[in-house]
């Protein structure tokens, strides 16, 4: 894929984050991520690609826009012919409730490259380079500690696993209390603390714990780009969902690994920060119509990692002001 679509991918998360940024702390779930899907989905149409979304805001009778299997792009003559990751707004309750870790996030991969994940519940696994292979999602939280801390060097009271904080996890979270490891607890957004095991300034080395299926592929996508790891196993929750996974091929306790989840070494990765994390800034309102954005872009050929700074002008962008 043309290096120049990550830079258009930067783009549309930009304009999906200044939409929905507007939203931190007003209550509105619904209104935040009708606002990111609206802007993301305008800013595709200016994109040279022929982009089917495998990865998106639901099936067709769900979601108006940016729903799975919607030909998204300029598609003209020529445009690459792409799969699709989206995912708007992760951390939608993050945004009502003015928390941190809310990024738009999107991955691109050439068509049939990328795992058409149903909408359910994954197990999930991740950890950075300097730790990649030493995983098993089989293995125990102690067990997955104990080969990361030594692959990066540390003592195992010394590793920071992040986790989302929910009911389902008080075992791993007892679990990894008697390994001695410590926690950091997430209240949403497990793409970014995937992600945050591979920059050594964000103090997390591992990301264990059950999340969204589709969450899961963008973060496979950016660990990918970034040489990490991650494994994972879908979690069905009742029948419908066991007979989805069983109609995809997937036995119960199939382990996906990084080249089942995205195939080949033709990545593209875009995620900006909506409200403020550990990785990205939020959006920043500057006045006067002014604003700034941070994005990080990934390309899995190059190995390129690209931070972009933006600053808005956005009465010179009425497309950004809708
Ligand atoms: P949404 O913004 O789509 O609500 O997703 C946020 C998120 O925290 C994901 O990052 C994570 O994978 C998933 O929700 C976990 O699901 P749940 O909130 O049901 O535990």
């Amino acid at each position: 894929m043309d290096r120049n679509l990550a830079v258009n991918l930067g783009r549309v998360t930009e304009a999906a984050a200044l939409a929905s940024g507007k939203h931190l702390g007003r209550g509105d779930k619904n209104g935040a991520d009708q606002a990111a899907v609206d802007a993301m989905r305008r800013m595709f149409d200016t994109v040279d690609i022929d982009g089917i979304v495998v990865i998106g805001e639901g099936e067709m009778d769900e979601a108006p826009m940016l729903y799975i299997g919607e030909h998204i792009g300029t598609k003209e003559e020529g445009g690459a012919k792409v799969d699709i990751a989206v995912d708007p707004l992760d951390g939608t309750t993050s945004i009502a409730n003015g928390l941190p870790n809310a990024i738009s996030v999107v991955a691109v991969t050439p068509r049939g490259c990328m795992l058409h994940a149903p909408d359910m519940y994954m197990e999930k696994i991740a950890c950075g380079p300097k730790a990649a292979g030493m995983i098993d999602i089989k293995a125990s939280p102690e067990e997955n500690i104990i080969r990361v801390a030594k692959a990066l060097g540390k003592d195992v009271t010394d590793i920071t696993v992040a986790v989302l904080d929910r009911e389902r996890h008080v075992d791993l979270v007892n679990a990894i209390r008697n390994a001695g490891a410590r926690i950091q607890m997430i209240s949403d957004g497990d793409v970014m603390s995937a992600l945050a095991t591979c920059f050594d300034h964000t103090g997390v080395d591992l990301m264990m714990g059950i999340g969204g299926a589709p969450e899961g592929v963008l973060a496979a996508a950016a660990l990918k780009c970034m040489r990490g790891d991650f494994q994972c196993i879908l979690k069905p929750e009742d029948d419908e969902q066991i007979a989805r996974c069983q109609l995809m091929g997937a036995s119960l306790d199939r382990v996906y690994r990084l080249d089942d989840l995205v195939q080949g070494d033709d990545i593209l990765f875009a995620a900006t920060g909506v409200s403020n994390g550990e990785l990205l800034k939020g959006v920043q309102y500057l006045g006067n119509n002014k604003a700034q954005t941070e994005t990080l872009i990934l390309r899995s050929a190059t190995g390129t990692v690209r931070f972009m700074e933006a600053t808005h002008y956005l009465d010179r962008k009425p497309e950004y002001a809708k």
